[in-house]
């Protein structure tokens, strides 16, 4: 074989090399991809229960007391209590949210969200002003939740509400923050 030959052949195999080495590559690449898709799903299965927490109450309607507790336009803050279910565990009754409940001088009812539509603080009521207030940002909503000041940028949520054998029930429901629409969560 003269030097010519040799450094041909050389050359043939170190292709031949880079092939092959490109072809494991490949097969080593898809192989992890074609994994990936698999486990996605599996992972997702795992994961998203934990994400999510389910509040049951009957039919979404919770139990906020007797009607005659109302004061004519006092408004009175009740703890909203259900049974919450997380990924793997089911709790016992449990205060998951709470609400303003306003009785206007013709008994008509009205459930506000206590949390503000701005970024979610706890809304007060501020007695002296007749004001409900947000501390975290300075937004003022009057009696009827009409924003006053600051920045939340719509009124307070009002839930709906139903009364049956003198019991006031208030269906329970988290909304969408930081935004102009009431969208429920
Ligand atoms: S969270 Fe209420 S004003 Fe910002």
């Amino acid at each position: 074989m003269n030097e010519h030959t040799y450094k041909k052949e050389s050359v043939h195999h170190s292709g031949e090399n880079g092939r092959r080495n490109f072809l494991k590559i490949c097969s080593v690449v898809l192989t992890s991809l074609i994994g990936i898709a698999y486990a996605i799903p599996l992972i997702r299965a795992f994961i998203s229960p934990a994400m999510q927490d389910t509040v049951t109450g009957s039919s979404g309607l919770f139990d906020i007391g007797n009607t005659n507790d109302c004061e004519v336009n006092v408004p009175r803050k009740v703890p909203i209590k259900g049974i919450k279910i997380d990924a793997w565990n089911k709790f016992p009754t449990t205060a998951i949210g709470a609400v303003w409940i306003l009785m206007d001088k013709d008994k008509k009812f009205t459930a506000f969200s206590t949390i503000c539509p701005h970024l979610g603080c706890g809304v007060d009521w501020d007695e002296d002003s007749g004001r409900f207030v947000c501390p975290c940002h300075d937004s003022y909503f009057d009696i009827e939740g009409n924003v006053l000041s600051g920045p939340s940028p719509r009124r307070l949520d009002t839930l709906e509400t139903e009364i049956k054998q003198g019991k006031l029930f208030v269906k329970y429901q988290k909304m969408k923050l930081g935004i102009s629409e009431k969208i429920p969560t």
